[in-house]
């Protein structure tokens, strides 16, 4: 699918006022994307796990505006209260998006959203809150399209999210996605997410994600700054390689159920993530103290008993224990008695892997 084909027709009906509420999962990436081209066109592909627990529910109510104006017309509500400072980030979204959604000028939006996970959690919201909205307005969409495909309107929803936060369009379904064309992946697309649809070992059924929580602080690089700082990056070329070749070897062990390599794999990304941010111009060094104690005790454990647990991180310092669930019983003991010590307030988060996003109402 190009561009272009997300292009609105002329549409066949009027509507003058409606609500839609949405509620859609974060992602945790197995290979991750880190540095974009022009309109959030990603470097190299990416998958993900879509979560279950940590969501965001929004609901959008439209209603037609008296007079045609050229600007948007919003109110935003972040858990009953009004939020100003969340505003420019709608703002742009809707510029990026207005050619493919020409209704956008038309209605005043009162855009009501909320997360499952504690406020300043460290836990990005982005993917999560713009898929969900990038839905709502989907659905306004295929109101006045009734003849708009469900695969077409999974495909748009991914699309518009894609515009608002890159790994948001990996949100939309469950329970693995993929974004950014890879030659093995039959339909990927530098555009939208897709399912991956290829055989998946019953290994990764139920897959657990335990988030320790060990820095609640506000990040100290946004996504957008980091992206940036691959542009001219000594290593960049090799990283954008790495993660082709990574995920190649992600859909042999997806189909093979390998968890060692798995583990393998999955750390290796996380650790060069972090790498890239250590060695681009300015550097940062997101990892706390606590994150590395933490990988430290789980490499320690897993070599000591031989259970499959391992990590990944995100651009922060959180770290997100994965392991199958038929292990989770040891696991998750060994994660309460030795790694909650190491979150900020004792707090972690059990997640797992998740369907995708639902229309609640
Ligand atoms: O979607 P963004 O622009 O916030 O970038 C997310 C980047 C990582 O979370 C670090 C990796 C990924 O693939 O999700």
């Amino acid at each position: 699918m190009k561009e272009t084909q997300f292009l609105s027709k002329e549409y066949s009906q009027a509507l003058k006022q409606g609500k839609f509420t949405w509620e859609s999962p974060s992602n945790i990436a197995l290979i991750k994307y880190w540095g974009k081209r022009e309109n959030q066109i990603p470097e190299n592909p990416s998958i993900s796990f879509t979560l279950d627990v940590c969501k965001t529910i929004t609901t959008l109510s439209f209603s037609k505006k008296n007079k045609n104006s050229n600007h948007f017309s919003f109110d935003l509500f972040f858990d009953g209260k009004p939020k100003e400072d969340f505003k420019p980030k709608i703002q742009t979204f809707f510029k990026r998006i207005e050619s493919y959604l020409p209704f956008l000028n038309d209605y005043h939006f009162i855009i009501e959203t909320s997360n499952s996970f504690p406020h300043s959690s460290g836990i990005a919201s982005s993917a999560s809150g713009m898929s969900a909205l990038a839905l709502c307005l989907v659905s306004i969409e295929k109101l006045l399209d009734p003849e708009m495909t469900n695969e077409y309107f999974t495909r748009k929803a991914s699309f518009l999210a894609r515009l608002g936060s890159g790994s948001a369009c990996r949100s939309i379904e469950g329970d693995l996605v993929v974004w950014g064309e890879h030659d093995e992946i039959e339909g990927s697309s530098d555009l939208f997410g897709v399912k991956y649809s290829d055989q998946v070992h019953d290994n990764f059924k139920n897959f657990q994600d335990t988030i320790l929580l060990v820095d609640k602080g506000e990040k100290q690089v946004s996504s957008s700054v980091g992206h940036n700082l691959m542009h001219g990056h000594p290593f960049a070329k090799k990283r954008f390689e790495q993660a082709n070749t990574n995920l190649s070897k992600m859909v042999e062990i997806l189909k093979s159920g390998n968890l060692d390599s798995f583990i393998e794999v999955v750390e290796s990304e996380a650790l060069s993530l972090h790498a890239m941010m250590m060695t681009s111009l300015p550097y940062f060094i997101l990892m706390k103290p606590n994150t590395l104690e933490i990988i430290n005790k789980i490499w320690k454990f897993r070599k000591e008993t031989g259970f499959h647990v391992g990590f990944t991180l995100d651009a922060g310092a959180n770290v997100h224990v994965l392991y199958p669930e038929s292990e989770s019983e040891k696991i998750y003991k060994f994660i309460k008695n030795e790694l909650v010590a190491y979150c900020q307030n004792g707090q972690y988060i059990c997640d797992k892997i998740g369907k995708g996003a639902k229309l609640l109402r």
